[in-house]
Order: C-alpha cells, then sequence, then structure tokens
C-alpha cells in the first residue's frame, strides 16, 4: 500500500539506504559531531564562514553546503528505538522454541473457517483459506492485499484496517482502540472472529492436537490425550455464543474442566505468535542517524519537517517516545467514510469493554502475571469522552503503510498533513473532540517540510528469514 507515496519527496528514503550502506561506522564518525556545538560545525566544515557577516550576500549562502543541524532537544526523546519491553503476562515471551512455533502458526491456514466473501483468497463458502499472513503481508506486515485499498478483507470485511506488525510489539494497548492488554489475548479472538478467521477455539484445539503437538508439548506440556479420542468431551468445532440471549451451543454445553483445557490452548497458541511477533522490529532509520550524529542522514526539508513536528505542529504532544506513541488514545474526528467502513466506530467505548468482559486476559488464570495493574482504571461502561477514541500510533515506517487511521480513510502522508493542518476533522454527533487539535497554520511548504521528515523513519527491514512460512503446509 505504499503506491500512494509515490509522489511524494523521496529524498530521505535514498539518504537512508545511502547511510545505512555505511553501517554503524559511518555513525561513530560523526557521533563526535552531534556534541559540537552548531556555530563550531560551520565554522569547520567551511571555513571562511567566521567572516561571514550582515554583508554578505544571499547568493554566496545559497551556493554553500548546508551547515549541519542537529537535532534539538525534543526531538532527541524519539530516538534510539529500544529493545522490546518485557511482557511478565507471557512466560513464553522470548521463548525459542515458541517463536519457531508462532511463525509456524503464523502463516497456517488451514484452521481457518469458511469464506462469506469471494476474494483472492478463495471463492465464498471455502475453508482453510485465511492465514494471519493473509492481513499481515506487506514488508511492515500490515495489509496491502485487501480491495479497496482502506480496510481489510478476510473471511469477510473487517471494520478496521490491518496496521502493521513490525513494531506492533513496543504498544501498551494492542489494536487500534484497545480491545487487548497483551499481544497473546488477540490470536484465539481473530481465529473466531466471523470476519477475520471465522474459525472456532475447538477447531483450533484439534489442529494444533493433529499438527503441532509435538512442538507444543514441548514448550507447554503435555496435551489432554481425550482431545484426540474422545468426541463427545471434545466436540470438533464449537465456540461461545454471540450473544447470552442466545440458546446454548455445543460449546456452553461441554463440562467446565474442559472448557479451561481448550482455552488454555488457545491462550498458549496467542503466546507462541506474540512470541513470534516481538521479534518483528525495526530501527536505525535515517532520523535515527541523524540524531545519533550523521547530520546528511536526512535532508535539508526533513530536519526543518522533524522541528516543526516537535513545535508549531505539535504532533509530539501525542506522538512521543522512541515509537512515537504516548500509548493513550484521542478522539480525532477521523470521518468514517469509505468502502465497506460502518457509520459509526464508537472506538475505545466499546473496545474496552470487550477486553474487561473477555474471560482470556492479562488479569485472568490465563495470564502468567495478573498483577500488573493494566486493567485498573477501566470501567463498564466506559466514560463517554472515551468515544471515537483511537490509540495514538506509532509513526515509525509510516512512509510503508498507505492507508492512513484506522479504517484507511486518509490516502497519503499529505492528505493526513492536510488533516491535522485543519484542526482535525468534525466529531461524530456525540463525540468530543480532543482538545490537543487545532488548525495549525502550516504554509504549503512547511507541509511539503512536514512530510518529508515522516519519510524520514522508514527503519530496516526485519530478516527474511522471519517472512519464511515454516508451516509445512
Ligand atoms: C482479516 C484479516 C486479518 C487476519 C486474518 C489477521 N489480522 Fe491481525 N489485524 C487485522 C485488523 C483489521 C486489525 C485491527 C483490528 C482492530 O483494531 O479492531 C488487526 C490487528 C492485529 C494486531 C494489533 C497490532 C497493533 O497495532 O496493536 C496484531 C498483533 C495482529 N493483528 C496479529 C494477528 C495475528 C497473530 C493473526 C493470526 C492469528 C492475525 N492478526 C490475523 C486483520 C487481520
Ligand atoms: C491529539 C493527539 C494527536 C496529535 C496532536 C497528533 N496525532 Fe497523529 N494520530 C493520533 C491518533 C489517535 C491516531 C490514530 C487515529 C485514528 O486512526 O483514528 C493518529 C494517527 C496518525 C497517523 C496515521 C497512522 C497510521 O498508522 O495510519 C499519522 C501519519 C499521524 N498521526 C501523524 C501526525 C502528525 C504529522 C501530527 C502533527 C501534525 C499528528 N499526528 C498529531 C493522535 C495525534
Amino acid at each position: 500500500m505504499s503506491a500512494g507515496e509515490a509522489g511524494e519527496p523521496s529524498v530521505a528514503g535514498g539518504a537512508g539506504k545511502a547511510a545505512s550502506g555505511g553501517g554503524g561506522s559511518g555513525g561513530a564518525e560523526n557521533a563526535g559531531a552531534a556534541g559540537v556545538p552548531e556555530e563550531g560545525g560551520m565554522g569547520g566544515a567551511v571555513p571562511g564562514m567566521g567572516g561571514v557577516g550582515a554583508d554578505a550576500g544571499a547568493a554566496g549562502m545559497v551556493a554553500m553546503v548546508e551547515p549541519p543541524r542537529p537535532p534539538t532537544a525534543p526531538l532527541l526523546t524519539l530516538s534510539p528505538l529500544p529493545a522490546v519491553p518485557a511482557d511478565t503476562t507471557n512466560a513464553y515471551a522470548d521463548n525459542a522454541l515458541a517463536r519457531a512455533l508462532g511463525q509456524k502458526l503464523f502463516f497456517d491456514k488451514r484452521y481457518s473457517g469458511v469464506l462469506k466473501q469471494a476474494s483472492d483468497l478463495g471463492a465464498l463458502g471455502e475453508a482453510g483459506k485465511v492465514a494471519c499472513f493473509s492481513c499481515h503481508s506487506s514488508s511492515t506486515m500490515a495489509d496491502n492485499r485487501s480491495v479497496p485499498n482502506n480496510v481489510t478483507l478476510g473471511t469477510d470485511f473487517h471494520t478496521r484496517s490491518a496496521p502493521p506488525l513490525v513494531n506492533s510489539s513496543y504498544y501498551v494497548w494492542t489494536n487500534w482502540a484497545g480491545r487487548f492488554s497483551a499481544q497473546w489475548e488477540l490470536p484465539i479472538a481473530v481465529a473466531e472472529n466471523p470476519i477475520t478467521m471465522n474459525s472456532t477455539r475447538l477447531t483450533l484445539a484439534h489442529f494444533i492436537f493433529d499438527h503441532y503437538k509435538t512442538e507444543y508439548e514441548a514448550i507447554f506440556g503435555a496435551m489432554e490425550p481425550a482431545i484426540g479420542t474422545d468426541a463427545a468431551r471434545f466436540p470438533a468445532s464449537g465456540k461461545p455464543k454471540a450473544a447470552t440471549t442466545d440458546a446454548d451451543g455445543v460449546w456452553e454445553l461441554m463440562a467446565a474442566g474442559d472448557r479451561t483445557i481448550v482455552n488454555r490452548i488457545g491462550a498458549n497458541y496467542g503466546k507462541a505468535l506474540q512470541a513470534y511477533m516481538r521479534q518483528l522490529v525495526s530501527g536505525n532509520a535515517p532520523f535515527d542517524q541523524w540524531v545519533a550524529g550523521t547530520d546528511h542522514a536526512v535532508s535539508a526539508a526533513a530536519k526543518r519537517g522533524a522541528e516543526l513536528f516537535a513545535g508549531k505542529a505539535r504532533c509530539l504532544s501525542c506522538h512521543n517516545g522512541p515509537d512515537f506513541t504516548d500509548n493513550q488514545f484521542h478522539n480525532l474526528g477521523v470521518p468514517q467514510s469509505g468502502a465497506h467502513v460502518p457509520a459509526t466506530d464508537d472506538g475505545r467505548f466499546k473496545d474496552a469493554v470487550s477486553l474487561l468482559a473477555s474471560p482470556i486476559n492479562s488479569g485472568t488464570a490465563f495470564s502468567d502475571d495478573i498483577a500488573t495493574g493494566r486493567l485498573l482504571g477501566l470501567t463498564t461502561p466506559m466514560p463517554l469522552s472515551t468515544k471515537a477514541q483511537f490509540r495514538t500510533s506509532s509513526l515509525r515506517n509510516i512512509a510503508l503503510t498507505a492507508p492512513y487511521m484506522h479504517a484507511g480513510q486518509l490516502s497519503t502522508l499529505s492528505d493526513v498533513v492536510a488533516f491535522y493542518n485543519a484542526g482535525g476533522g468534525a466529531p461524530a454527533t456525540g463525540t468530543v473532540k480532543d482538545p490537543l487539535l487545532f488548525p495549525l497554520s502550516l504554509s504549503a511548504s512547511e507541509q511539503t517540510d512536514l512530510v518529508a521528515f515522516l519519510n524520514t523513519l522508514t527503519g530496516t527491514s526485519v530478516s527474511a528469514a522471519l517472512l519464511v512460512d515454516t508451516s509445512g503446509q
């Protein structure tokens, strides 16, 4: 989905490639420059500059090499990208065997349910056609497959766009509106969701028993043998009923202890997938190289854009820290527009309630640390002020992940900057726009500079070995 950015300045990308070719030595060589005061740098780089006074002609200045321009203090808080933070709710988060099993499961589509829409994935009614990778397949593991290019299409049209998985382990909350409090909570929900993979947790448990029992047991311990032999205790398929008012189904009729056995397999499936995803990291972007002292890693326009980002454009009030997010939720008034986009999306207001109600979250017995306090402060219902709030996105690799916002409403980075320049959108009825947004009065060239800066946030590619389908399906 990077085609939309084809018209954007590509200075930054080019500089990035050149700079990364130099590797660590370039950074080390230039590391001293960051500490040199700007005037000293100018004097050193351009002999005779010391004599430049008020009477020096403008033409003479233009002909000279740009003087080094180190980043100002606020920008230093955005780099470098540290290691992925620990997650004590998953005891297998950095386990090598769990990583390997997670990678297999990520590419495996055999346990997915029937397609409710015909698409490039298969014909209507076909099963076994959707893997995690189907919707997280671009270089950043966002969606570059779905047509049209906004909300993601799996077994059915999703209501939102699949975000990149590269660097997603840095987030405190998972999903656009924080539906999950740990990454491992997500996969079982996604496997069962009728619009993503449309499977069931019993299907999944049998699938892992039949195809990955050895790998699973080496990590998580023995599987219940009756899963393979006793179809009365462990029916072939079944999941919790959609509404409490629905009649009990196969799942509700199972013994409580057997449901727990299946739920634990679902949670462990998530823990293996999280272990895999935690390796998907991308840092050392041209911006990081500039902060580390390589002055030429980014263009002059990008440097001006960076200062606007932290200054006049106020982006830093939400996009802060080395992953460019405050990990908070805000209502920007992004319109619910576009093909297959629902008329309303309550965002945090709805998703936090689903999180609290989930029997598989970081505060339940399936978590390896129930004392993180992550769920404290969430309530049912959530305050009305959380309506239409979404999580502040990371901006790393942002040039690669068009279209933008939770339902791909904005096509290009220029569109995003214009959106903020106007002070955001009109909030949906009954919702309140974040007071941190207001018209910015950025000139056309300032907006171009801001986009040039955003284009310097493209980091290293993830290891090709992590993108190999190891499932053997
Ligand atoms: C139908 C396409 C589809 C499939 C299949 C799919 N995803 Fe996603 N994924 C999405 C969408 C859409 C979102 C955003 C959902 C939301 O915010 O409500 C998402 C969000 C995520 C996130 C959250 C990232 C963040 O920024 O917090 C993770 C992690 C993730 N998916 C992992 C997976 C894994 C693991 C699988 C396989 C078990 C999977 N996905 C299968 C479409 C898909
Ligand atoms: C009030 C907090 C806030 C401010 C200020 C803010 N952002 Fe955002 N930004 C967000 C949130 C929240 C989202 C996700 C919104 C959504 O999807 O509905 C977002 C999304 C984005 C996206 C799209 C991310 C994606 O993955 O699709 C870009 C690009 C972006 N912001 C850039 C900027 C720039 C540039 C500025 C300054 C001009 C800025 N933001 C100011 C909170 C903010």
